[in-house]
């Protein structure tokens, strides 16, 4: 174990290092940077039956799960087919109605988790085409699924799921522009989006590069605190409920992903000075709204920690500033807003990362948790 770890101390942190990388190989021989053309060679002989689809159903646990919420819209703007996202467990209690037309993807690091594998079978029963997106080659969802894709991401060991996400989402990505290759009107969004995935490596290569800063801000900002918020909206959703995850996971330090649009409907009742809030301030078409959030917060005397692009005008030397005060900032560069939540987790892997570690915790094997859950 020692010799795969390499350089790094942990599996999770070599997860999170090896970004730039894994997702190439989720990309690797599906897309022709120089015609724009997907190939997914494990859908191919499904296509015509997925594009005609009435739904998809996307269904998965976890981190899995949030890849799902995360490409949603990309999904419905591009193919114009509704999308409903599932978390398997809630999905089989309420014994969803799933029709012979519905096309339903099932996402699963493991291929082995018991909620998903058991809520692929019942579509299948139910006569839905069943669709897998997984990284484990010969799992039981990758066998028993009728096409779908491999995300090449390599073996994950830590328990916490960090490069398996990033390569979820991106197959999920070329899965939508191939659905969509047939509408000349997309071409443009299209385009754009595949020079966005092209960039990626080195955008992911620009964020690990600040991990410092984030250990730093673990160190002196969050380590002792007993919560931390993240809050964020409409791409980043996914985003912060991801994060909050990893941070519970690892860092045993409670944590919730808060949609910006529900703060007056509730959670705006936890902040005051004391509470830790990270807001994502992408610039994409809702971030007049975030930052309605971001007055909200600071209002009630928050002190937040702001994620935005390294380009946005309001951030400078690390510091973020609006006409109410000014916030730490943690910068990545900016991309096309489906796909920014890839390069905005990063920093959240690596912020749990070190409140796991400057707190002792076993960050590869958390307390209470098996990497899958076999078992429902
Ligand atoms: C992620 O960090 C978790 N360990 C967990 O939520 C995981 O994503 C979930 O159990 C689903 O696993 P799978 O992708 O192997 O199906």
């Amino acid at each position: 174990a020692e010799i795969m770890k390499g350089k790094f101390d942990h599996f999770m942190q070599k997860e999170i290092y090896e970004q730039p990388e894994s997702v190439v190989n989720t990309m690797r021989g599906r897309i022709n940077f120089d015609t724009n053309k997907i190939t997914l060679g494990g859908l191919k002989a499904y296509l015509p039956i997925i594009r005609r689809g009435r739904r998809i159903v996307f269904c998965a646990c976890g981190t899995s799960y949030h890849s799902c919420v995360a490409t949603r819209a990309i999904f419905e703007e591009l193919t114009e087919i509704p999308v409903s996202v599932e978390l398997a467990s809630d999905f089989l209690d309420r014994k969803t109605p799933i029709f012979r037309d519905d096309v339903c993807v099932f996402l699963s690091q493991s291929g082995e988790t018991a909620d998903t594998i058991l809520a692929m079978r019942y579509c299948l029963e139910r006569g839905a085409l069943c669709v897998g997106v997984v990284n484990t080659v010969g799992s039981t969802i990758s066998r028993e699924t009728h096409c779908g894709v491999h995300i090449n991401a390599g073996p994950e060991i830590g328990v916490a799921s960090t490069k398996a996400y990033t390569s979820q989402y991106v197959a999920l990505i070329m899965m939508a522009l191939l659905m969509s290759e047939d509408r000349i009107s997309l071409t443009d969004r299209r385009n754009d989006i595949i020079a966005g995935l092209h960039a990626l490596p080195g955008n992911i290569s620009t964020v690990l590069s600040q991990d410092v800063k984030l250990q730093d801000m673990a160190r002196d900002t969050l380590k002792v605190s007993r919560s931390l918020l993240i809050m964020g909206r409409g791409y980043q959703n996914a985003t912060c409920l991801e994060g909050a995850l990893k941070i519970k996971e690892i860092s045993y330090m409670h944590s919730e992903g808060i949609l910006a649009g529900e703060l007056k409907h509730g959670p705006l009742a936890l902040i005051d000075e004391n509470m830790p809030v990270i807001i994502i301030m992408t610039r994409d078409s809702l971030y007049p709204k975030v930052q309605s959030a971001l007055a909200q917060v600071t209002a009630r005397k928050g002190a937040p920690i702001i994620i935005c692009g390294e380009d946005d005008p309001a951030v400078k030397n690390g510091i973020y500033k609006d006409n109410r005060g000014e916030y730490k900032a943690i910068t990545v560069p900016s991309t096309v807003d489906c796909l920014q939540g890839i390069l905005n987790i990063i920093p959240l892997q690596l912020l749990s990362y070190h409140l796991a570690i400057l707190n002792g915790f076993d960050v590869d094997f958390p307390r209470n948790l098996a990497k899958s859950v076999t078992t429902e």
